[in-house]
């Protein structure tokens, strides 16, 4: 697994307390990286003490996770799920970026097919504005096309490169990664739709007006940031 900032204590904190909202009978769509792994062990605990739920994992990571937590799994097609609980990279009101494990286009699928999505952080994924790289998931013979015009937006796109492996990092949907540097992000909307556009990228990190809540944990506690109008 990657590792991000923030203490373990805070992402348990966060992970577990939207653990805690998942009721019997619900399917839940299970994130990916270290925050969310942390609601996916809390599942498992709850299984194991009797909660009936099924889970839909956004990732091979997730996958294993959730199996060795021994969490039943479905699939969209069956059902979509009633909550979904993922991690993100940075959070400014209530918009996301996601992606810092390549996995933000499953994830996307999910969490916007879930009927509440909650989002697990620690206190250091927080911001004013939005001004994280965006990760955007190319299909590998598009990557010139989507560099060019990721620069026509005036962003700076860097190809993510594997950290034990020569090369690129491959996504779980066999695509490329690209980080695109935006500098301060002042109309995530606009962002969005521009990238979604471009020929070739199969998804971006932006989560726009997804969220319906955030659990924010720090050492001392978990508050929780409620996006609901
Ligand atoms: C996976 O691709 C991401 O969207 C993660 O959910 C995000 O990077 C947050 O991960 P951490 O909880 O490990 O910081």
């Amino acid at each position: 697994m990657k590792s991000t900032g923030g203490s373990e204590e805070a992402k348990r904190r966060a992970g577990r307390a939207a653990a805690d909202r998942v009721a019997d009978g619900m399917v839940v769509g299970l994130g990916t990286g270290s925050t969310a792994a942390h609601a996916i062990r809390a599942l498992g605990e709850r299984v194991d003490a009797g909660l009936d739920i099924e889970g839909i994992p956004t990732s091979f990571q997730s996958r294993q996770l959730a199996r060795e937590a021994g969490i039943p799994l479905t699939t969209l097609e069956d059902a979509f799920p009633d909550v979904a609980i993922d991690g993100a990279d940075q959070v400014a009101n209530g918009d996301l970026v996601k992606g810092g494990g390549a996995a933000h286009a499953r994830e996307k699928v999910v969490d916007a097919a879930a009927t509440a999505f909650l989002v697990v952080a620690d206190e250091t994924k927080l911001a004013d504005t939005l001004d994280h790289a965006v990760p955007v998931e190319v299909l590998p013979d598009a990557r010139p096309l989507v560099e060019s015009r990721v620069r026509d937006m005036d962003g700076e796109p860097t190809l993510r490169a594997a950290e034990r492996k020569d090369g690129p990092v491959v996504t779980d949907n066999g695509n490329l990664v690209l980080d695109c540097e935006f500098g301060e992000i002042g109309d995530p909307a606009k962002l969005a739709w521009g990238l979604a556009e471009v020929p070739g990228v199969v998804a971006h990190g932006l989560f726009v007006g997804l969220a319906d809540a955030v659990f924010v944990g720090s050492e001392e506690g978990v508050r929780t940031l409620s996006l609901e109008e």
